[in-house]
């Protein structure tokens, strides 16, 4: 695996493999690999003959009393773990190679509407921040397609309306969540969760299957989900957000509506957890 922080190099060799016929697939992360990212790399390879990884913890995105500075970075760990998976480029940009103008350069990328609620407003800012970077590392990879998880389903919603909104020429493709066998979602976050923590947080799956349950049996959404509130609240957790929505574009589901997402964000001690679930009821 070659490993650089320089765009001129892997825009040279993802130059090198489409003059060769060959297709590259993207997986942008922000290290810490664990086997949800992993999962995303092997899929990445059965799409594509090569596969390109970035890791970049994006200032962009953190708000100011975020874990910015906290972020686990493991960039040794990781690339022994990509060249297990088959990765074949790194890409690990310093932030002044990222923003040489700094933070406050004059071109963002807002996709309104589908980011302004739950996490976009909850971290306001954090979208207009992953879609800038998305954009660009877009542009610096050149990739036929990239691989994203469905774990961050509004961030997937928010890249795939920019990629439709901005003609760009790739193809974004959503991957299932990677959950340890509790039922907690795999996250780079976790890390920060104390054993007894970690326990706690498998409640989250258990309350979304719960809420779904509950719809599928005939209660309200507005009931369902002020049942899973209560759950969670039980199990020690603060609420940031459980909304039971229409999966397609996030709006507040009708009666009509057949396929349901659950989103969901809540804070374990200081640690914010998302998860999310779809079904069809
Ligand atoms: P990061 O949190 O590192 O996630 C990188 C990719 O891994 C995202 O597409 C995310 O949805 C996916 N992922 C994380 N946990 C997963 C799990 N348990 N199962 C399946 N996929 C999972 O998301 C970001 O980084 C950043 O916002 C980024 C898109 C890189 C822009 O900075």
């Amino acid at each position: 695996m070659i490993t650089t922080a320089n765009i001129a190099e892997i825009r040279a060799q993802v130059k090198q493999w489409h003059m060769q016929g060959d297709t590259i697939a993207f997986v942008p992360t922000m290290g810490n690999l664990h086997k949800g990212h992993i999962t995303l790399v092997t899929e990445a390879l059965k799409r594509a003959d090569h596969v390109v990884v970035s890791i970049f913890v994006n200032p962009m995105q953190f708000g100011q009393n975020e874990d910015l500075d906290a972020y686990p970075r493991t960039l040794q760990a990781d690339s022994e773990a990509l060249v297990a998976a088959g990765a074949e480029l790194l890409f690990t940009p310093t932030p002044d190679i990222i923003y040489p103008k700094g933070l406050a350069q004059q071109t963002f990328v807002e996709v309104p509407h589908i980011g302004d609620e739950f996490c976009g407003a909850s971290r306001p800012g954090h979208f207009r921040g992953v879609a800038t970077i998305v954009c660009k590392l877009f542009n610096i990879v050149q990739a036929d397609i990239a691989v994203f998880g469905r774990k961050d389903y509004q961030q997937l919603m928010v890249i795939t309306a920019m990629a439709e909104d901005l003609s760009l020429p790739i193809e974004i493709v959503g991957i299932d969540t990677i959950r340890e066998a509790s039922g907690l979602a795999m996250s780079s976050r976790n890390g920060y969760l104390t054993t007894e923590q970690k326990h706690q947080a498998a409640t989250i799956k258990r309350t979304m299957d719960a809420a779904a349950q509950h719809v599928m049996d005939g209660k309200t959404i507005t009931e369902s989900e002020a049942v899973a509130a209560d759950m969670l609240t039980q199990a020690g957790f603060k609420i940031d957000y459980f909304s039971i929505r229409n999966a397609a574009n996030l709006a507040i589901a009708t009666a009509d509506d057949k396929h349901l997402v659950i989103l969901a964000a809540a804070y374990l001690g200081n640690t914010r957890l998302i998860d999310n679930l779809t079904f069809q009821r």
